[in-house]
């Protein structure tokens, strides 16, 4: 990777941790110790690819970071409560996440659950807030809209995933169904959102960088399902091997030379789709690539 480039990323990570910090700050903490969880859940560590994609698409768009913070972090606030759930006994049952026990094993799991609704609740609140001026109130509320409607279908994703055991024989597009609604819906909203920022938005062009957005969501899933058996637990920083523990028969886990070429197929779909745009989509193209690479 070019070091200008992972620079970059150094310097936008810091810049959303600010404003996470900043945003959270401001809350009140009338329970700290639920106050300690939702630090923890959104805090500690995290890749933040969401949020980065999002500042990318601000580049194709040369858009302002000022337009970007409040999507990104209100994105990063609604995947972190995805995750404290996705953990839970009741769904994944995992211990691990960034290298650190997960919530509920270090604070129960009441904690946990309140946490991750606080945090849905805050990725709200951030977005709602007035942010600039360039972004009028109608387009705040479509950015509104567009989370909401994310995080409704997110959980329809979470439910389907939750009805795949061992025993259960699952047709690839069931499972790219799965994959569409658990975790390609936030990454498009995440382009989305930046897109919205624009100022006046720019709709007409709406429906290419969804088909960019979704092909890397599908790619971005199924490259962590891949991962899951091919990185070990110290790198990943999640249990490896967890989803063949927990029984998930995800077809793919078990043909990795396919999945691998349905993974290269994807990354090629939305390359494509990066062309139809009528901008410089370097900046995402480097993005993807860096996706692309990607080790955990
Ligand atoms: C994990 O997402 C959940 C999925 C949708 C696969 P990330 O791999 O982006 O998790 P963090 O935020 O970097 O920990
Ligand atoms: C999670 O998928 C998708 C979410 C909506 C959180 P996984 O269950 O595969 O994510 P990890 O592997 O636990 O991060
Ligand atoms: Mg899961
Ligand atoms: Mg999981
Ligand atoms: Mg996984």
């Amino acid at each position: 990777m070019f070091p200008r480039f992972e620079q970059q990323l150094q310097q936008r990570r810091q810049r959303l941790e600010r404003n996470l910090n900043h945003y959270l700050a401001m809350l009140p903490a009338i329970n700290t110790q639920l106050a300690t969880v939702i630090n923890y859940g959104v805090l500690s560590g995290g890749k933040r690819l969401r949020a980065l994609l999002l500042y990318s698409v601000g580049d194709c768009l040369l858009l302002p970071f000022e337009q970007l913070d409040a999507p990104a972090t209100a994105v990063e606030c609604l995947h972190a409560y995805t995750l404290l759930h996705d953990d839970l006994p009741a769904m994944d049952n995992s211990p691990l996440r960034r290298g650190k026990p997960t919530a509920h094993i270090k604070f129960g799991e009441g904690l946990a659950i309140l946490a991750g609704d606080a945090l849905q609740a805050i990725a709200f609140s951030i977005l709602s807030q007035p942010f600039v001026e360039s972004i009028s109130p109608s387009t705040q509320l479509a950015m509104l809209q567009e989370l909401a409607a994310t995080s409704h279908g997110l959980c329809h994703g979470q439910a389907l995933d939750l009805q795949v055991t061992s025993a259960t024989t699952l047709l690839p597009e069931t499972l790219t169904q799965i994959h569409y609604y658990k975790t390609a819906l936030l990454i498009r909203c995440a382009v989305r959102l930046a897109v919205f920022a624009a100022s006046p938005p720019i709709l007409d062009q709406l429906p290419d960088f969804d088909q960019f957005s979704t092909a890397l969501g599908l790619a971005f899933q199924l490259q962590d399902d891949i991962l899951d058996v091919t990185t070990d637990t110290q790198q990943l920083g999640k249990p490896q091997g967890h989803d063949q523990q927990c029984g998930k028969a995800y077809w793919h886990a078990a043909n990795l030379t396919i999945a691998k070429q349905q993974l290269q197929q994807l990354y090629q779909t939305a390359f494509q789709n990066l062309k139809r745009l009528p901008y410089n989509t370097l900046p995402l193209q480097i993005f993807a690539d860096y996706l692309q690479n990607r080790v955990y």
